[in-house]
C-alpha cells in the first residue's frame, strides 16, 4: 500500500511517499525557516503564505522522486493538528482536494503521534539515510520531544495508546530555542545550543531539574534559571535585560551555559523515561521529534537504556513520511476521513 503523506503544521511544507508503512520512496521538505530567522521565531502569516507557494511543487517532487504516478497511490494522509491554523489549512485543503479529484481515501492524522512512527521506516531507496535495520516492536514507549511537544506515550498496539506524561508548561524544544536567543545563538536554537554545548563544561552551572508528579515534565523553571545564571555570569542582577546578554557574555560563558542547560534538560527528559521503562517494560523505546536530533541526548539515552530506536536525523524534525507511516498502521482500525469535511484542529490533544 503506497501512501502519499502531506505535512504543513508549522514552517515545513512536506510531502513523502511511503510503502507499507516502512519503505521510504521519497521525502521532500521545503522549509520557510530562512524567512523566519530574521524574526527569531516562526511568523504564522509568513509560514502560511509560503505553504501556499510550495505545496504543489513539493507534492509533485515527492511523486517524481518516488517514481510513482497517481494510479499507484492508494491513499492520502495529512496532518490535521496540532499546529498553526493557517498552516494546517493549506495542507488539509490540498489533501481534501486531491482525495476528491484523484478518488483516494483520505486519513487525517495527529502530528505528535506521527513523530514516533518515523521509527517504523526501515527501508529506503534513498542512499543518504541511516535507518534502523528493524522496526520497533509493540508495546513501545515513545518519548516525543519537539518544538511544540514533550510527551511520553505508551503505544500498546496501533489502535490503542496511553499518554503517560506531558509537559506542564513549555516544550523542551521551545526551551532550547529560548536559551539560544538568550545566548545570542542563531535560530533555530536546538541545533545551535547542541553544537555550542560541545565545547562547554556541563557541570559549570548548577541548574534545577523540576520535580514533577508521575511522568510529567516541566521546562519553564529551567529556562528562567538559565536567564538568572547568565545575568550572574555577566556580573549583572535580575533586572538586566535578556536582549543585552549576548554582548555581555564571552564565548566560554555561553558554551558553559549551553552545556549546563542541555545536560539538565536531558536529565529532566530521561528521568521519567527510565522510570516508565522500569514500570511498563515495553519491548521497544523510541525517541522521536526534533530534539531527538541532539547527539548529546542520544549519547546519554544510550547510556541510560539498553536499546533505543531513533528515526534518521531527517525524519526527527518535521516531515511527511511519519504522517504516511502512521496512516498505514492506523488504516486497519480507522475509517477514512470525509474529504468534503475534514477539519483542522490547531490544539488537537493526543
Ligand atoms: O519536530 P520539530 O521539527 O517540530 C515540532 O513539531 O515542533 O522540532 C523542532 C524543534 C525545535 O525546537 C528545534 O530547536 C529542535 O527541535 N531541534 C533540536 C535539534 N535539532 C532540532 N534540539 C536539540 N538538538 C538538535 N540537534
Ligand atoms: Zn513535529
Amino acid at each position: 500500500m503506497r501512501i502519499l503523506g502531506i505535512e504543513t503544521s508549522c514552517d515545513e511544507t512536506a510531502a513523502a511517499v511511503v510503502e507499507d508503512g516502512r519503505k521510504l520512496l521519497s521525502n521532500v521538505v521545503a522549509s520557510s525557516l530562512d524567512l523566519h530567522a530574521a524574526y527569531g521565531g516562526v511568523v504564522p502569516e509568513i509560514a502560511a503564505r509560503s505553504h501556499i507557494e510550495s505545496i504543489v511543487p513539493v507534492i509533485e517532487e515527492a511523486l517524481k522522486l518516488a517514481k510513482t504516478d497517481w494510479r499507484d497511490i492508494d491513499a492520502i494522509a495529512v496532518t490535521k493538528g496540532p499546529g498553526l491554523i493557517g498552516s494546517l489549512l493549506i495542507g488539509v485543503l490540498t489533501a481534501r482536494t486531491l482525495a476528491l479529484v484523484k478518488d483516494k481515501p483520505l486519513y487525517g492524522v495527529n502530528h505528535v503521534l506521527a513523530h514516533p512512527y518515523a521509527a517504523f521506516i526501515t527501508d529506503t531507496a534513498l542512499l543518504d539515510y541511516s535507518l534502523a535495520p528493524e522496526p520497533p516492536t509493540l508495546p513501545l514507549l515513545a518519548l516525543i520531544i519537539s518544538g511544540g511537544h514533550s510527551s511520553l506515550v505508551l503505544i500498546k498496539d496501533h489502535a490503542n495508546y496511553q499518554v503517560l506524561g506531558q509537559t506542564a508548561d513549555d516544550a523542551v524544544g521551545e526551551a532550547y530555542d529560548k536559551v539560544a536567543k538568550l545566548l545570542g545563538l542563531p535560530y533555530p536554537g536546538g541545533p545551535s545550543v547542541d553544537k555550542k554545548a560541545e565545547i562547554g563544561d556541563s557541570t559549570s552551572v548548577e541548574l534545577p531539574v523540576a520535580r514533577m508528579d508521575g511522568y510529567d515534565f516541566s521546562f519553564s523553571g529551567l529556562k528562567t534559571a538559565v536567564l538568572r545564571s547568565a545575568q550572574a555570569a555577566a556580573g549583572k542582577d535580575y533586572a538586566f535585560p535578556s536582549s543585552k546578554l549576548p554582548e555581555a557574555l564571552d564565548d566560554a560563558q555561553k558554551a558553559n551555559l549551553a552545556a549546563s542547560f542541555q545536560a539538565t534538560a536531558i536529565k529532566s527528559l530521561l528521568g521519567p523515561l527510565v522510570r516508565a521503562v522500569e514500570a511498563y517494560q515495553p519491548r521497544s523505546v523510541v525517541i522521536a521529534g526534533g530534539v531527538a536530533a541532539s547527539q548529546e541526548l542520544r549519547r546519554q539515552a544510550n547510556q541510560a537504556l539498553k536499546s533505543v530506536v531513533y528515526p534518521d536525523l531527517k525524519l526527527c524534525t518535521d516531515n511527511a513520511a511519519m504522517v504516511a507511516a502512521l496512516a498505514y498502521y492506523h488504516a486497519g482500525s480507522t475509517k477514512p476521513s470525509d474529504p468534503c469535511s475534514l477539519g483542522v484542529f490547531p490544539a488537537l490533544a493526543l
